[in-house]
């Protein structure tokens, strides 16, 4: 159907009313094809942020951006296959190790993903700064990677969910991008658009997240899930806690260090307990064993060295250099000034500024303020403990990986404004709120 009068849709969305799928869908789809201009673009968004788009709205939403472009079905691949996504957070290095992880469990991870932007971190700039990584992977070559070895993890291309693309650009400049519609539909259409068994959503909820609070994610969560299932795609979504840092490291190779050790077995702690639950419900879900027996599945491959084995084949196959998992200080880049982070008082870690650190650690150049800019792979923060934990004066919590001298003197100040040390106990929180979706 081709839209007569844009105009109607606008005036549908504006007074409170539903539209039909064959009106919305012939409005995005002019949209991504350059006839519908962006300043009716614009007034439509803003009409659904202001008064809501219903279930089936959602979905005519999301089916229209995914037939604005491209699918990718991965039809060869025999595999069981899965998708795990996180809404973007601060040290969140879950894909880094779940991509490996589940491959080495027999599924097959097909994951593509995008850059870091604003606080948060992204799995492609991390991956990028073991030397020789390549992420620009051809479809077919994608395809054929998590056939033969169970797991690839590629930049998404331009003609992906296009309409997603040019959608979201306008959402950034008209105010609209907090609407869980909006977001929901958005999120989804990019992994509805690969042809995989289940998807595995990581809605984050905290100081580092895009939505701030447990009850707000929880929404977003339902609404990706009520998605999911209209479109009839097996789909798990957690909300899990973004109120800290989840692993330590917030830069690029040092995120990369991090997975290596973790993988080797080396450390333990929140990251690695989340891997362990993301493995775990994608083969409990796709094999059918028991919740409990796929966790305890996830936990012995990473203890045996299976998932580190799954990880360095990864690497390779994109061109990485994969002696990354022997020899990671030897392999990746080092920043210039490295300086310890001092606990300034004793107590407890009460609270963190997930975001704030996240934003230091960009300023350092381990992040980008706009689409496109340059990072730099070797800056950026270590910060060990967690809500909960004692602390004395003068502790190493970590350190500041910088270019320069001043640089890291900012970045400290930053670290010291962006946590509280109280004198009472306070309790960790949990790692995840609640799962939502069948
Ligand atoms: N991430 C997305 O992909 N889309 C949104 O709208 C918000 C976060």
């Amino acid at each position: 159907m081709s839209l007569t009068d844009p105009r109607r849709v606008l005036e549908v969305k504006r007074d409170g009313g539903r539209l039909g799928p064959d009106e919305l869908r012939a409005f995005i789809l002019g949209y991504a094809r350059g006839e519908i201009p962006d300043y009716q673009a614009s007034a439509f968004l803003m009409a659904a942020f202001v008064n809501g788009l219903d279930d089936a709205e959602t979905l005519a939403l999301t089916r229209a951006m995914v037939d604005s472009g491209r699918t990718i079905p991965l039809e060869g691949v025999t595999r069981p296959k899965v998708d795990k996504h996180s809404t973007g957070g601060v040290a969140d290095g879950v894909t880094l190790l779940f991509a490996p992880l589940a491959a080495s469990l027999g599924l097959a991870v097909a994951k593509l993903s995008g850059r870091g932007l604003g606080h948060t971190g992204g799995t492609l700039d991390k991956l990028e700064a073991i030397p020789g990584f390549r992420t620009d992977l051809e479809p077919d070559a994608f395809e054929r990677q998590v056939e033969q070895i169970g797991c690839a993890v590629a930049a998404q291309t331009a003609d992906v969910v296009p309409a997603d693309g040019a959608l979201y650009a306008l959402r950034d400049v008209t105010a609209t991008v907090p609407s869980i519609p909006l977001i929901a539909a958005s999120v989804m259409s990019k992994k509805l658009a690969v042809g995989t068994d289940l998807i595995l959503l990581d809605v984050k909820a905290g100081s580092g997240a895009f939505m701030k609070t447990p009850e707000d994610a929880t929404a977003l969560a339902k609404a990706c899930a009520k998605l999911a299932t209209d479109w009839g795609h097996r789909t798990r979504c957690a909300v899990t806690d973004m109120s800290q840092p989840l692993g330590d490291a917030i830069g690029n190779a040092l995120d990369i260090q991090e997975a290596v050790a973790l993988l080797r077995g080396e450390m333990h702690g929140r990251l690695r307990d989340a891997a362990v639950m993301f493995a775990g419900e994608a083969l409990s879900r796709l094999t059918g064993v028991a919740m409990g027996d796929g966790r305890a599945r996830a936990a012995r491959a990473i203890d045996s060295g299976d998932a580190l084995e799954s990880f360095r084949t990864m690497i390779d196959a994109q061109g990485g250099e994969a002696a990354v998992v022997d020899e990671p200080e030897a392999v990746l880049p080092r920043a210039p000034v490295i300086t310890l982070i001092l606990a300034e008082r004793d107590g407890h870690l009460t609270t963190v500024d997930a975001e704030a650190l996240g934003r230091a650690s960009a300023d350092l150049g381990a992040g980008r303020k706009r689409k496109g800019d340059p990072i730099d792979p070797a800056v950026g923060i270590v910060f060990r403990p967690k809500i909960g934990d004692r602390v004395e004066s003068g502790q190493p919590l970590g350190s500041v990986h910088a270019r320069s001298e001043e640089d890291a003197e900012t970045c400290l100040i930053r670290i010291a404004a962006a946590i509280t040390i109280g004198e009472d106990p306070v309790d960790a929180p949990p790692l995840v709120f609640g799962w939502y979706g069948d």
